[in-house]
């Protein structure tokens, strides 16, 4: 059944006859601002199908009169991108370390390489700026475990340290303690001549005691004057420098437990030209040797 249209007695305009409850709906036209938004709404989806990639087909889309494309936008980005540091990269790979620290532009290029993939992958243990922590070296400072030059540094940074890699840098304190090597006794004699050793006042009996064990167990790696060997990455035990802490807790600890500490190996994960980056960034902020 239509519904009764009848024109309404207080406005004057017709209704269109729906209903509900008494409330009674009238027939005004659409406003003449809201019908102008949505023609130009329809004019600019228009021009836009028409301008743009729009339309999904069967075999992919409608191109556009523009040929617009992100996809393309980025790709162009990322060829001039390569282009710049590919240069950089291609420098690094032609120069020498020396060369490249030597150099103020190459330098600038290794230290910005060298800092940013230093924050990614190293700065996870050895600290944001490479201060180190317990076990952790400090790469500020020009004490060295495995050897400071730039050709050393590179070697530890690619080939890393008991990581399993066949050139890795390699060796083990043997953990006298837990082994059974060296009786609890030995071991603190040993702890206060490592404390004199350091320069720090010691049991006078003690180090006596442990004086020959020293040169029978400690001097093949830590030398006859316990200065280290960067040969084996012995610690110089003279100095005020602790890798694992200066207390006789943690010098006996690790007489006792004989830890040595894994650098993962990242020849295979870094470029050879980001590895020179980081021996040059690593060797300059360390005041190397
Ligand atoms: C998983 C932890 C870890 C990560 C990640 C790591 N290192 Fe190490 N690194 C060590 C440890 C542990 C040592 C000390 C090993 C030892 O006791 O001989 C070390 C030693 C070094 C040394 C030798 C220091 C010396 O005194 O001879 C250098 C250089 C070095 N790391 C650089 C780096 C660089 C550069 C990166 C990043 C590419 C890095 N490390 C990432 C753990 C790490
Ligand atoms: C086979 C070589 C080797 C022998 C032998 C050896 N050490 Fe070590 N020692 C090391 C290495 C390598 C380290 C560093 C471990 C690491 O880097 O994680 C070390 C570290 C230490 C440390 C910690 C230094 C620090 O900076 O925290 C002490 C203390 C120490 N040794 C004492 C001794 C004493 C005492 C003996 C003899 C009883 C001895 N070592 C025998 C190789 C050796």
């Amino acid at each position: 059944m239509a519904p009764e249209r009848e024109t309404d007695a207080v406005t004057g305009v017709e209704t269109t006859g729906h209903e509900w409850d008494g409330i009674r709906e009238l027939d005004n036209p659409l406003p003449r601002w809201w019908l102008w938004t949505w023609y130009g709404c329809i004019a600019v989806a228009i021009a836009y199908w028409i301008l743009m990639p729009a339309w999904p087909g069967l075999h992919g889309y409608t191109k556009g009169l523009l040929h617009a494309s992100d996809r393309a936008n980025v790709a162009t980005e990322l060829q001039a991108l390569d282009v710049q540091r590919g240069s950089g990269a291609a420098m690094m790979r032609k120069a020498s370390l020396t060369q490249i620290e030597q150099d103020p532009k190459l330098q600038a290029y290794a230290q910005q390489v060298g800092q940013s993939v230093f924050g990614d992958n190293c700065a996870t243990c050895h600290g944001i700026g490479g201060t180190g922590g317990k076990g952790y070296p400090n790469l500020r400072d020009d004490v060295w475990l495995w050897g400071g030059t730039l050709e050393d540094i590179q070697h530890t940074i690619t080939v890393g340290i008991r990581s399993g890699h066949p050139q890795a840098r390699l060796s083990q304190m043997p953990a006298f303690g837990r082994d059974g090597l060296l009786p609890p006794e030995t071991i603190s004699d040993l702890t206060e001549y490592v404390v004199k050793l350091s320069g720090r006042p010691a049991d006078t009996a003690a180090v006596a005691r442990a004086t020959p064990v020293f040169a029978a167990q400690c001097v093949a790696c830590h030398g006859v004057d316990g200065r280290g060997s960067q040969a084996v990455g012995a610690p110089n035990l003279t100095d005020a420098e602790w890798l694992y802490g200066s207390d006789r807790k943690a010098i006996s600890g690790q007489i006792f437990s004989g830890n040595g500490g894994v650098m993962p190996t990242w020849g295979g994960r870094l470029s050879p030209e980001t590895i020179k980056a980081l021996a040059v960034y690593v060797h300059a902020n360390a005041g190397g040797q």
